[in-house]
């Protein structure tokens, strides 16, 4: 599955809706020797997304875009042509991409999602996941493909269920976990 890149640096834009902690955690990675990606662009579909901040403090360039319409997705493809990107990283984007946007974009879209995929596609994973008295759940970084959460699986990593989890406490756990497994995600895929 590696892919060889030469030398060359992958300019990625990676895409947030909320807290940006998967973002965070990308920009530190960016910034390691062995990383085979810059990050140059920042988009969010929601103008209060906190992860915003991370634009500020390490001077990416961001660009906001509610993706209400199909506009927003060409304004947006724009852009990434613009700033000649050659990676999506989708972190925390809560939005569903069209099928041509994700064509468009020749499969060099990755996500992660906080379940141990294919269990529990879609919102709500740690609710769902406690309410089926699951022993384990995790977190999967994957391809981006036209179906919800169902592209090829990069690297996936469990996490237990403790008796006296609760979605939120899951949540924090899996999260932890998102933060390794997204860099180690990129590392497999992309090689120099
Ligand atoms: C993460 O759990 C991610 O897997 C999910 O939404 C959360 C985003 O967290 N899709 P953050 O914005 O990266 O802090």
């Amino acid at each position: 599955m590696a892919i060889s890149t030469g030398s060359k640096i992958i300019k990625t834009a990676v895409f947030i809706s909320g807290t940006g902690s998967n973002l965070k955690s990308l920009i530190k990675f960016s910034k390691l020797k062995e990383s085979p990606i810059s990050i140059d662009l920042i988009i969010s579909n929601n103008p209060k997304s906190k992860g915003l901040k991370y634009a500020n403090i390490f001077k990416i360039k961001k660009k906001v875009f509610t993706f209400k319409n199909m506009t927003d997705e060409k304004k947006t493809l724009f852009e990434l042509k613009k700033n000649k990107i050659d990676l999506i990283c989708l972190a925390g984007f809560m939005k569903i991409l069209s099928k041509t946007f994700i064509k468009s974009f020749k499969g060099n879209i990755l996500n992660i999602h906080p379940s141990f995929l294919p269990k529990f596609k879609g919102l709500n994973t740690h609710e769902r996941a406690i309410k089926k008295k699951e022993k384990y759940s995790g977190c999967t970084v994957h391809f981006v493909n036209s179906k919800l959460d169902s592209g090829k699986i990069i690297l996936q990593k469990k996490v237990k269920i403790n008796k006296n989890d609760d979605p939120k406490s899951l949540a924090k756990k899996i999260l932890i976990q998102e933060h390794k497994l997204y860099p180690k995600a990129i590392l497999k895929v992309f090689s120099h």
